[in-house]
């Protein structure tokens, strides 16, 4: 079968290669799913993995398929699996279990060890390929309904377990009804942050500098939250303080801003994996002030479980009904097959408003 891969290790590798197909037989127990791949989205991640930044080749292999954002079809399962079958729509979960406690639990996005095992990512084959198989274990049914959208559904976990564990956090204060949201960015994770929280019913302000109006901006309006382009700092005075703050700008030194936005009791979710070594200067008794009277919280959040997979076709399934269409708008730049990753590559590269860039592996 095709399948797009890079060399880790090496800049812009990224190439078509050929290799057997897998089978159910390839996963123990009878628990195989086969999956036929229909649609693949890339992001960041991908960008950094070409740029040989990060990501490694699963042992016994010198190339990785590349590849986290699934969406495909369930084309045979083992004798042990009942939760889908051929014809079903279905997503993979991304990262494998690792030897920590958490990990034994079923929670490996919580994992203290320091190796992880992703697909598409680190250590395992990822998605951008013809088939894949997989354990019934890290595969979501998605309803047929959802098929146009379902390759969203990745980046959206990344969301959804942000804003749970906020919630659970703040459990803490017994009686937390939360009003007034802001979110850090309008990219795909900042306008998928946006449309959950409200699904939750809350006030949104989304904070970014490009001047609206463009397509970012009327999404984010288009569901009834705000766009913004000044400060957080200043957008607290005029629309918080914020009871919750999410930060998804790709920008460290908005993390130091957003501290100062948040209101009284308040809970901030960093979501932005920055690679680099910015410095800043930041007003460090005044933030930390503010967050020792106010008894703020700060929590980080990355991956997401089977757990927040489900969440997420939950939320998906409201969008659809509450905003019908709005999640498509989303789906900017398709590439239509495999051989066309040089394209693939040129418009996540090159954004040029683009949302989400996701390759047609076969149509839907
Ligand atoms: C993926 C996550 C992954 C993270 C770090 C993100 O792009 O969506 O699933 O844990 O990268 O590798
Ligand atoms: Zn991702």
């Amino acid at each position: 079968m095709k399948a797009i891969a890079v060399k880790p290790g090496i800049p812009n590798t990224v190439h078509l290669t050929e290799l057997p197909a897998p089978t159910v037989s390839d996963i123990p127990n009878g628990r195989g799913v086969l999956v036929r791949v229909l649609r693949v989205g890339v992001d960041g991640t991908d960008k950094e993995i070409n740029a040989a930044e990060y990501g490694q080749a699963p042992p016994g292999y010198d190339f990785l398929i590349i590849g986290h954002e699934s969406f495909g079809q369930v084309e045979a399962v083992g004798q042990n699996v009942t939760e889908v079958k051929p014809g079903d729509y279905v997503v993979a979960t991304v990262r494998r279990p690792g030897s920590s406690i958490y990990d034994l639990i079923g929670t490996n996005d919580m994992t203290t060890d320091d190796t992880y095992f992703e697909r598409g990512i680190n250590l395992r084959h990822g998605y951008m390929s013809e088939y894949y198989v997989d354990d019934a274990e890290f595969i979501v049914k998605i309803p047929k309904g959802l098929k146009e959208v379902g390759v969203l559904l990745e980046p959206t976990t990344v969301v959804e377990k942000g804003i749970a564990q906020a919630y659970e956090i703040q459990r803490r204060l017994k009686v937390w009804k939360p009003k007034r949201a802001a979110v850090m960015g309008a990219g795909t994770i900042g306008l998928l942050a946006t449309l959950v929280l409200r699904l939750k019913g809350l006030e949104v302000t989304t904070f970014a500098k490009t001047p609206k109006p463009y397509l970012n901006s009327d999404l984010i309006e288009a569901i009834g939250a705000t766009y913004e382009e000044i400060p957080i700092i200043e957008g607290a005075k005029k629309l918080g303080p914020f009871d919750i703050i999410f930060e998804a700008t790709g920008f460290s030194p908005v993390v130091f801003e957003s501290m100062q936005a948040l209101g009284k009791n308040g809970v901030l979710v960093l979501s932005s994996v920055t690679g680099g070594d910015r410095k800043v200067e930041v007003p460090a008794d005044k933030i930390n002030l503010g967050f020792v009277l106010g008894n703020k919280v700060m929590v980080g959040t990355v991956n997401a479980n089977r757990e927040y997979f489900e969440m997420g076709v939950k939320d998906l399934a409201q969008a659809e009904a509450e905003y019908p269409g709005w999640l498509s708008r989303l789906l900017t730049h398709p590439v239509r097959g495999l051989e066309n990753y040089e394209e693939l590559f040129a418009k996540l590269t090159n954004p040029n408003g683009a949302i989400k860039v996701f390759c047609e592996v076969e149509p839907l």
